[in-house]
């Protein structure tokens, strides 16, 4: 039997799950392969004692429809920049990539698939370019990938976030009220538009087209004078405005540029109060609930077809490659493309203009 070692890293998103039982299903087809799960991305072998989980039938049965991963993940296990906090509080990083490549080797492995995005590619390249087999699956909620149409998780992302704008909109228009609604996305504005076109936002405030807040304020006023009296703004997390009127304070409390911290909602609202706008606002911000739960059936799907491509690239030794979905036909691309370029909202395409009217 050959092995096959699987792990997810980086943030969770929906669909982790079903490409793990993609994987397994299509390896025990060929019946001369066995599958074993790094828990918590690359640490279940580098720590000691290592964690590793055999990855069958019995232990993959029907995960496809949970959310998160049954392998755990984290942001920090990145093995060419490990970070430890020593007994006096003080984090030293280190390079365990020699170590770690030395592990896998132990343990008999053959190739491995790392399910993950940018920043766990990214790895994957240089364990790659160390000489590992190595195979990616790219998982994003953010959809920020140009190596790939869609991501599993982007849409399932899209359909918590109408889910909870439509809630909005009628306690909006019962309060006469202006809502503001943060979604997640990082740099890119996709989840943020694709939700406003879904859920009929008043106004969509992206990375992508810095922001201009008198425009914002007359849009409301314009709303409460058309008799329609309520307002409902989808904000992406890395929104900005025109002229960077963000103060420094604003910027401490809320993190500001700093995706991390969740809250540029309540920056937009304190600044339409400063450009004067008189109507009830009340923020939100939508947080990880984005990325929690079951996976739509697009997501499932999606997954589950990346997992068995992902192991038929095994089977080919199409190594140094990942998964990708282009033009409705599932592919590969070489990582070191994959993880050059990002996809971002144009702001002259048909989407755009198409939520200008909307
Ligand atoms: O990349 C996915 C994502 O959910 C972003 O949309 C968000 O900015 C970030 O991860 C949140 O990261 P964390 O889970 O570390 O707070």
């Amino acid at each position: 039997t050959k092995k096959l070692l699987v792990l997810t890293g980086g943030g969770d998103c929906p669909g982790l799950n079903a490409v793990i039982r993609g994987i397994v299903k299509r390896a025990s087809r060929e019946g001369n392969w066995e599958v074993i799960g790094s828990i918590e991305a690359f640490n279940g072998v580098l720590n000691t004692p290592q964690r590793l989980m055999k990855l069958n039938g019995e232990t993959t049965a029907g995960i496809h429809v949970k959310g998160g991963t049954i392998l755990k993940t984290t942001n920090k296990g990145n093995p060419f920049e490990y970070a430890v906090e020593n007994e006096s509080g003080e984090v030293v990083v280190t390079d365990r990539s020699d170590e770690l490549v030395k592990k896998i080797k132990e343990l008999g492995v053959e190739a491995v698939i790392n399910i993950g995005g940018d920043g766990s590619q990214r790895i994957s390249q240089q364990l790659f370019e160390m000489g590992l087999n190595i195979v990616g699956v790219p998982k994003t909620i953010d959809n920020d990938l140009s190596a790939t149409d869609f991501t599993f998780g982007f849409r399932t992302a899209v359909q918590i976030a109408t889910d909870s704008f439509d809630k909005l909109v009628t306690t909006a228009e019962s309060h006469h009220r202006v809502m503001i609604m943060e979604v997640m996305g990082r740099n890119a504005g996709w989840i943020a538009l694709h939700t406003a076109m879904a859920g009929g936002a008043e106004v969509c405030l992206i990375p992508e087209i810095p922001y201009d807040i008198d425009k914002v304020v007359q849009r409301i006023n314009e709303r409460y004078e058309d008799g329609r009296g309520f307002v409902n703004i989808v904000i992406a997390e890395g929104a900005k405005p025109k002229d960077g009127t963000v103060t420094a304070e604003e910027s401490d409390e809320v993190g500001y540029g700093n995706l991390r911290l969740r809250g540029v909602a309540f920056v937009l609202s304190e600044q339409l109060k400063k450009a004067g706008c008189k109507a009830d606002i009340r923020e939100m911000v939508l947080g990880h609930t984005q990325r929690g739960g079951t996976p739509i059936a697009f997501d499932r799907i999606l997954a589950t077809m990346f997992g068995v491509k992902a192991f038929e690239m095994v089977l080919n030794k199409e190594y140094g490659k990942m998964t990708s979905y282009r033009n409705n036909k599932i592919t590969s691309v070489n990582i070191k493309e994959a993880i050059s370029t990002y996809n971002l909202v144009d702001k002259n395409s048909f989407m755009v203009e198409a939520a200008r009217g909307i």
